[in-house]
């Protein structure tokens, strides 16, 4: 049975977004329902949440608002895990991964790409202007500077100095977020209520070269659904592709469950079935009625939502305490 607050809400939400006029049962109401845009990333990221308001403040789609946002980390030297400033591969080379998914389903993502200060926009341009989805490496290095981007050393002298230090003993030990900060996801709704998503990361620091994450991947990294809600996805990517993790969370979304719950259960199904010792992934979701949801495998996830301008940094619940 639908429960009475969820109806009210789902009815007065109806108004605003005539397609929520039926309702998922078995869902519990786990955080407030949007009254109007909502902006929402993975980690501890106010100034990106400010871009992407900005950008709907303009009159932007969800989708301008999350390319906006994600532009801010990847132009910070100092967010070392996302675009300029990102730490290198394990040969010194700064590689870089991101997609972005709007509300009609389109997708555009570039892998393994080098120089480009913002991979999030060259992304979104294989959407716009390409039959393709997905272009990689020097095909994507090619396809950015041909429609106007311009070459940069992405290698930072700080980055550069870490990475010399790594090569003394060059100790591959892959585990994310020990620094409290990953890869960016966001999730945008404006003001028709439609939903976009973009994801955006170096990686790993020191991978293997040629080695992609779950970032850029469609379904593991992030996915949108407008009929139903969104989800990204920070962490260790070898685990979110075994599992599909983001398109998970959606699907999880459009069989009832809310998105915490939906999160919580893609979390389990890492914890299950893999190896997650000492390895972070944390699920970030909203659906279209504007309820959002984080869960993560280690504790220190944190996400930040920009609702109705009030900006929030929110710890998420994460399997082990
Ligand atoms: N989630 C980022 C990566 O694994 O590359």
């Amino acid at each position: 049975m639908l429960n009475r607050r969820r109806f009210l809400t789902l009815s007065s939400l109806s108004g605003l977004f005539p397609s929520l006029a039926f309702a998922h049962k078995n869902s519990v109401l786990h955080s407030a329902p949007t009254s109007g845009p909502l902006v929402i990333s993975t980690w501890k990221q106010p100034k990106a949440n400010a871009a992407a308001q900005a950008a709907l403040d303009k009159g932007g789609s969800a989708l301008d608002a999350v390319e906006a946002g994600v532009k801010i980390p990847e132009a910070d030297p100092d967010d070392m895990s996302v675009g300029y400033g990102g730490r290198p591969d394990r040969d010194g080379h700064v590689t870089l991964d991101a997609c972005i998914m709007d509300e009609k389903g389109n997708a555009g993502s570039v892998t393994f790409l080098e120089h480009i200060k913002h991979p999030i926009s060259v992304a979104r341009a294989v959407m716009e202007k390409t039959p393709h989805v997905m272009l990689s490496g020097e095909g994507a290095l090619n396809f950015a500077l041909a429609n106007g981007f311009t070459k940069e050393n992405l290698l930072t002298p700080k980055a550069e100095k870490e990475w010399r230090e790594w090569l003394k003993t060059a100790k591959y030990k892959p585990i994310a977020n020990i620094e409290r900060h990953d890869t960016i996801g966001m999730l945008a709704i404006d003001s028709k209520g439609n939903i976009s998503g973009a994801c955006t990361t170096s990686g790993l620091a020191y991978k293997m070269r040629g080695r992609v994450g779950d970032s850029p991947i469609i379904g593991a990294g992030l996915f949108v659904d407008n009929e139903f809600g969104g989800a990204c996805a920070t962490g260790l990517g070898e685990l979110v592709m075994r599992t599909c993790g983001s398109f998970l969370v959606v699907e999880l979304m459009r069989q009832g469950r809310t998105p915490q719950q939906a999160c919580e259960e893609a979390a389990l199904r890492i914890v299950n079935k893999q190896d997650f010792k000492d390895i972070q992934v944390g699920f970030l979701a909203v659906n279209k009625q504007g309820e959002y949801g984080a869960f993560s495998i280690q504790k220190g996830f944190n996400y930040t939502i920009t609702l109705n301008r009030a900006v929030q940094v929110i710890d998420a619940k994460s399997y082990l305490k």
